[in-house]
């Protein structure tokens, strides 16, 4: 058994709340708590009580939070501006996967969160709209290739193909018919506690049961033989999330039917966005408008396992990014890296605020807290404040030394040109100064394009402060248990 250190509990759990509220920050929030306990530690050895420190984060975690509310640049942020959105998404996804990616994998996150945006214009009621459901984007990992691969997919794939030799592998023009109809035989005869005296009442029960399922299989025939004809062209797929057995395959390959069984229940949800159309739970009384209309839809080998893409024209709500990549572990973190960048990007769609990044904003809230102290008469917050504004600039010293750059000259670099911008008046735009990756000369992230979320940051000043002040006054209750221990030992 794996026992682990509450501290150690406590702070994975800190990077896990941190990426599922937001999906980014979760290095920062953890650089930030581990600088917030260094600092404290000389601090408590020179007998200043841990109570006293944790009063001041509460302070300045008070501070920075209206400090983000005031500094936050509000921007015309639209699902239009293609240029920005790619931006926002390029600064989160970019610290996580190789260079040749960011491009091809900004492009489709970009794709797919455009492909699902709310249609104000065809709601009946526009309050109604859920803002941006990630949920409609299914993202796809083929193992498979021998680099990384990101494609944005207008329609759905899925991980599985149609189980008859005899069915097509490619079909244009398809009409999609979407069901969750057994046709499946399910030996009734041996499984229901129908009881039957002779071996012909079974043979009998057997063939009902037989007929029963042909029967639904012939409506479908039906419905596609009215809708396909040679005249259009058009062809028929069924997708069912229950079963298929072979004989119905065999009667749906007959005629030219490519027919997926127990296709996943979220797919359903997404190919009838898609395609269009309705779901069916029964083949009585079908008609055309139950049906989605698909471009193509074809099946894929790769190595032993079997993909059905479905590809479509028009607007579709729903949509598929894959990615294919030759190791488990790079498709994990392209996973990881477009789950990030797509909550980025919805983020910052919702919030209409953005920050600026490299540090800058870190930079900017430390001086903004330092400022603000010298008007602060209270003797017993001083000191936890003072350790919040040192421990924010963790992350442009980080983001100097993961670059190979001297933290301290690159954060005095931007402190300096920070403080010469507030001198000089500079507005807005000319105010910030963060870390420059490739030298020691500070950059405008506002011009770069370099951009924090405001819920990421938000989330990581609450919890920075909130759980080092619990790991302060943890440690303070374990070293109070520690001491009468030894007066015992003592007596
Ligand atoms: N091109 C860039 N130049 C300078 N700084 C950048 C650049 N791109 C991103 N950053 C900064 O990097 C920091 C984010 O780094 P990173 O994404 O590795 O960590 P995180 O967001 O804290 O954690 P995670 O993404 O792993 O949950 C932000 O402060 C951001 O402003
Ligand atoms: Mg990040």
């Amino acid at each position: 058994m794996r026992i682990q250190h509450p501290v150690a509990a406590i702070l994975s759990r800190a990077a896990i709340a941190q990426d599922e509220v937001t999906g980014d920050g979760s290095c920062s929030a953890l650089a930030v708590i581990g600088e917030i306990m260094r600092l404290a530690e000389p601090l408590i050895n020179e007998c200043i009580h841990p109570r006293k420190i944790s009063a001041g984060l509460d302070i300045a975690r008070e501070w920075t939070l209206d400090y983000i509310d005031k500094s936050a640049i509000t921007l015309d942020i639209k699902i239009e501006k293609k240029d920005l959105l790619l931006n926002i998404i390029k600064g989160v996804i970019a610290t996580k996967i190789e260079p040749f990616l960011v491009e091809q994998m900004s492009e489709a996150i970009y794709n797919s969160i455009y492909c699902i945006r709310p249609r104000t214009e065809t709601a009946k009621d526009p309050s109604s709209l859920i803002p941006l459901d990630l949920f409609m984007i299914e993202i796809m990992p083929i193992n498979i290739g021998i680099k990384p691969e990101v494609n944005f997919i207008k329609g759905m794939v899925m991980d599985h193909g149609c189980r008859h030799p005899d069915m097509p592998h490619e079909l244009f023009n398809c009409y999609i018919f979407c069901c969750n109809v057994n046709l499946e035989y399910e030996r009734t005869e041996v499984n229901s506690s129908f009881l039957y005296s002779n071996a012909k009442q079974r043979e009998q029960l057997s063939r009902s049961e037989r007929l029963f399922i042909d029967n639904k299989v012939r409506k479908i025939i039906e419905l596609k033989n009215k809708v396909c004809t040679k005249k259009n062209q058009k062809n028929f797929v069924v997708l069912n999330q229950k079963g298929i057995d072979p004989s119905s395959l065999e009667l749906l390959a007959k005629e030219g039917i490519i027919a997926l069984r127990r296709v996943k229940r979220r797919n359903m949800e997404r190919i009838t966005l898609c395609c269009g159309g309705s779901p069916v739970n029964s083949v009585e009384d079908l008609d055309v408008s139950v049906l989605g209309f698909a471009r193509k839809c074809w099946e894929v080998n790769y190595e032993d396992q079997k993909y059905t893409f479905v590809e479509v024209d028009g607007d579709p709500r729903s949509c598929c990014i894959t990615i294919q990549a030759p190791f488990k572990y790079q498709l994990e973190r392209c996973k990881d890296a477009i789950r990030d960048g797509l909550r980025a990007c919805r983020n910052a769609l919702i919030d209409k605020k953005l920050l600026p990044g490299a540090g800058a904003f870190e930079i900017a809230a430390s001086e903004h807290l330092r400022s603000r102290l010298k008007k602060e008469n209270n003797p017993k917050t001083i000191t936890g404040i003072a350790l919040f504004a040192d421990a924010l600039l963790t992350i442009p010293r980080s983001l100097a030394k993961n670059s190979g750059l001297s933290p301290n000259e690159a954060l005095t670099a931007a402190q300096l040109a920070y403080r010469q911008a507030i001198e000089n008046d500079n507005g807005l735009d000319n105010k910030y100064f963060g870390i420059n990756l490739d030298s020691i000369e500070p950059i405008n992230p506002i011009d770069e394009g370099i951009w924090d979320s405001v819920t990421v940051k938000k989330q990581l000043v609450s919890l920075s402060t909130t759980l080092s002040s619990l790991l302060l006054i943890i440690d303070e209750i374990i070293r109070a248990g520690k001491i009468v221990k030894n007066d015992k030992l003592q007596q």
